[in-house]
């Protein structure tokens, strides 16, 4: 058994701080009194001093940092307008398309609350590949920030996770066939996906239990973000942030106070985000889904096509051009993100002192946007051939070239420091 510390021996901290003093603050002595004393109990808020308030970051950030902001402040708009939402839905295969129809019809701002949960998830998802686009670009990934970029993949899968469950819940034409195709998908996987899938369903096809299960997993996965959330921030900021030179910060003149350098960065730039999500929530608000989830689920008629929300729309493409091999290849083409610190040996960040790879990285943006079109086609004639191209190049890219770009790109000097 462990002994009970003996003043002499060796501990954490000196005896007089552990036994008996009055705990302090380490707040400056001109904080309101009242804030002192919480803080000696709870240092909550010198902790949010230190992490948000003087927190040295680098001076040459450009726009493309505000995204992780956004991402954040979009994230908590979903969930608050999801709150809204659930308290008026019925999670029932009879029920649930006509719960919607009445949020949208009847509830008092409804329409409104809904139009924000929809149009937010299009503005989280947007936000989140320009997060991860700027990640790649910058070589955000690389030592010391391994931890912190598999956070934010794990944060990826499971927003995926949680905004396939949301389509469902509508119990809309494109819900329900998706929700098949998915679970068809998951039935292919050896070994645990057969289970898994009929896990899910609670039987051969798609109804109550499923909507039920599905629902929980929505907001499950939704509220344990917050939980990831606070470990991708806390990961960065044992490392601090990368910066578009990708020289690490060497002394004070590097840096800035985090408050008010990018609070006021921060700001202007989710005032202009909250005018773009504006204009899509009142002036734009079915532009970016798909009509046929206006029809109730009918597990009679099959759509035409079955097509996705458009921020899944490049792996879907995957999926459907790899035929039998559809679901390890969308898989392989998430997993190389979360094995990119491991593939990309390279030691120079920046694509800007990166000659070849800031050639490279382009084409791969290029296969995944084509593959987010494709998405939208059916998989036949050039669409096919066309996907079948991207899947090999964004492959080929994260598991050929850019081990091999390691080894040969010409490495220029790099700056002293980004002052
Ligand atoms: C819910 C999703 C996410 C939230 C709320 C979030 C939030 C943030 C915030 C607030 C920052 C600091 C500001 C900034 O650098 O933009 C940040 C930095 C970062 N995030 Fe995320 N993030 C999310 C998802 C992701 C994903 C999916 C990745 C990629 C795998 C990622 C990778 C990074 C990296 C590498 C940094 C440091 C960037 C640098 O300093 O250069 N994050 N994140």
């Amino acid at each position: 058994m462990r002994p009970w510390p003996d003043e002499s021996g060796p501990v954490d901290r000196p005896a007089e701080q552990r036994f008996g003093r009055a705990p302090t603050s380490s707040l400056p002595d001109d904080a309101a009194p009242g804030l002192r004393w919480l803080d000696a109990r709870l240092p909550v808020i010198s902790a949010f001093r230190r992490e948000y308030v003087d927190y040295p970051m680098p001076h040459n950030l450009n726009g493309l940092w505000n995204f992780g902001a956004f991402v954040t402040v979009t994230l908590l708009v979903l969930l608050l307008s999801g709150i809204f939402l659930a308290v008026n839905y019925t999670a029932t295969v009879t029920q649930a398309f006509a719960s919607v129809e009445a949020i949208d019809r009847q509830v008092p701002s409804g329409w409104l609350v809904r139009s924000i949960h929809m149009g937010g998830v299009s503005m989280y998802f947007a936000a989140l590949y320009v997060h991860i686009w700027r990640g790649l670009y910058y070589g955000s990934y690389k030592a010391p920030r391994e931890v912190l970029w598999l956070t934010g993949m794990v944060l990826l899968a499971m927003t995926m996770v949680a905004a396939f469950a949301g389509y469902v819940l509508p119990w809309g034409q494109m819900s329900y066939w998706g929700l098949t195709v998915a679970a068809h998908a998951l039935g292919s996987i050896p070994l645990v996906g057969a289970p898994l899938g009929d896990w899910l369903l609670g039987g051969g096809s798609p109804g109550d239990v499923a909507l039920h299960r599905i629902y929980v997993l929505h907001f499950v996965m939704a509220f344990a973000t917050i939980g990831i959330v606070v470990l991708h921030v806390l990961a960065l900021h044992v490392t601090g942030s990368n910066n578009p030179l990708g020289v690490e910060i060497r002394s004070p003149r590097d840096t800035i106070p985090f408050h008010p350098y990018y609070t006021a960065k921060d700001g202007v730039g989710l005032a202009l985000f909250a005018l773009a999500f504006a204009v899509l929530v009142f002036f734009l608000p079915g532009w970016l889904t798909l009509p046929d989830n206006y029809l109730e689920a009918n597990p009679l008629s099959t759509p035409a096509d079955i097509t996705p929300e458009w921020y899944f729309a490049p792996f879907y493409a995957i999926l459907r051009a790899g035929g039998g091999l559809g679901v390890p290849l969308s898989a392989a083409s998430l997993a190389v993100l979360f094995a990119l610190p491991w593939l990309d040996g390279s030691p120079v960040r920046s694509a800007r002192f990166r000659p070849v790879y800031r050639w490279l990285l382009p084409l791969a943006a290029l296969s995944f946007g084509f593959l987010g079109v494709a998405g939208f086609h059916q998989p036949a004639g050039w669409w096919l051939l066309l996907s079948r191209v991207a899947t090999a190049y964004w492959l080929l890219h994260f598991l050929v070239l850019l081990p091999l770009l390691a080894r040969i790109e010409p490495r220029p000097a790099l700056p002293e420091s980004i002052s």
